[in-house]
């Protein structure tokens, strides 16, 4: 029968790098040129939802990501469901009368719905939190036996900053030595637990998306296009001027404060895009950063830092 349709759901957060991946020794499967570390964040927050769903009455592999179709042409995608679909275990269901081979999956379908409540590819890691979820629900769905190492070395070749999401706490990205990545995987360094009254506030300067991705898009255009200087000149006004200065701003003050105390507060760190992120020590340092936050920036001011808080908002108080 062509009834059924099963479906998997998982939620994951996007992480912080606080020691950047930057540059990549392979691009097709994305092979980083340094290992590193990153803070996921609590899953409420800035974290994407993905369902995946399977039936014999699909006739493609379709993706919506909040709520509009989006093509899954792109060699990523092709390459996550590739390894996922490679690694496809039995699965079987009595109750529903559902058996599914492992030969058998190969020629199944998915759908995959997508939503992330924070701003898509506007440099807050939205691609991290997407292969990393995407990459788990299928193979949640598959029934796929490997561990979360294995899991990350997929993810990456989705989004290399994805295999750190797979882990709450801190994960550490190892680049690895091989040339077909296999040892290029994330391990979790210490669990949610380890500080546990860290706080990560970040500034949502802007939530515009970017223009190009953080990776082979701008290289292209500079080794490609004829307009790319002219391109940097214009975009330096229209999009980032404005942005950096929230950035800048945000940078002198986390600094005057810091050595005005007897030890850092605060630090802070950018990804791909002007939005700023803060981690304090403790919720303490994390309210005063707050309050500071507020006086230089009242919302819907100028700077136009319109939120502050994603996360526990009873630090305010
Ligand atoms: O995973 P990508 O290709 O979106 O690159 C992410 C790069 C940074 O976020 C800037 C750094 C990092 O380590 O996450």
């Amino acid at each position: 029968s062509k009834k059924w349709v099963l479906t998997v759901t998982a939620q994951t957060p996007t992480n912080i790098a606080v020691i950047k991946y930057w540059g990549k020794r392979d691009e097709n499967l994305i092979l980083p040129i340094n290992d590193s570390i990153s803070v996921t964040l609590d899953p409420e927050h800035l974290c994407t939802t993905t369902s995946v769903a399977v039936s014999p009455s699909f006739d493609q592999d379709r993706m919506w990501l909040n709520g509009k179709e989006f093509s899954l042409a792109g060699g990523r995608y092709q390459r996550c469901l590739k390894e996922i679909r490679s690694r496809a275990c039995d699965y079987v269901d009595e109750k529903k009368g559902i058996k599914i081979t492992k030969k058998e999956w190969e020629n199944l379908h998915v759908h995959i719905a997508s939503y992330n409540n924070f701003p898509t590819a506007a440099g807050l890691a939205s691609s991290a939190a997407g292969f990393a979820c995407l990459v788990f629900a299928l193979a949640k769905l598959m029934n796929v036996k490997d561990d979360l190492g294995t899991l990350s070395s997929i993810a990456r070749q989705g989004s290399g900053s994805a295999c750190r999401s797979l882990y709450g706490g801190f994960a550490k990205w190892i680049m690895g030595k091989n040339d077909n990545g296999s040892d290029s995987i994330a391990v979790q360094l210490a669990d949610e637990k380890h500080w546990d009254d860290l706080v990560i506030v970040i500034a949502v300067v802007s939530s515009r998306q970017k223009e190009t991705s953080s990776t082979t898009g701008m290289r292209d255009s500079v080794e490609t296009s004829m307009l790319i200087q002219h391109r940097a000149k214009i975009v330096s006004v229209n999009y980032f001027g404005r942005n950096f200065l929230g950035g800048f701003w945000i940078i002198s003050c986390v600094e005057k404060w810091n050595r005005s105390e007897e030890s850092p507060q605060v630090a802070y760190t950018f990804d791909a895009g002007p939005n700023a992120v803060m981690i304090a020590r403790n919720r303490k340092a994390a309210a005063l950063l707050l309050q500071r936050l507020l006086f230089f920036f009242p919302p819907h001011s100028d700077a136009d830092l319109s939120s502050y808080v994603i996360g526990d908002k009873s630090i305010l108080q």
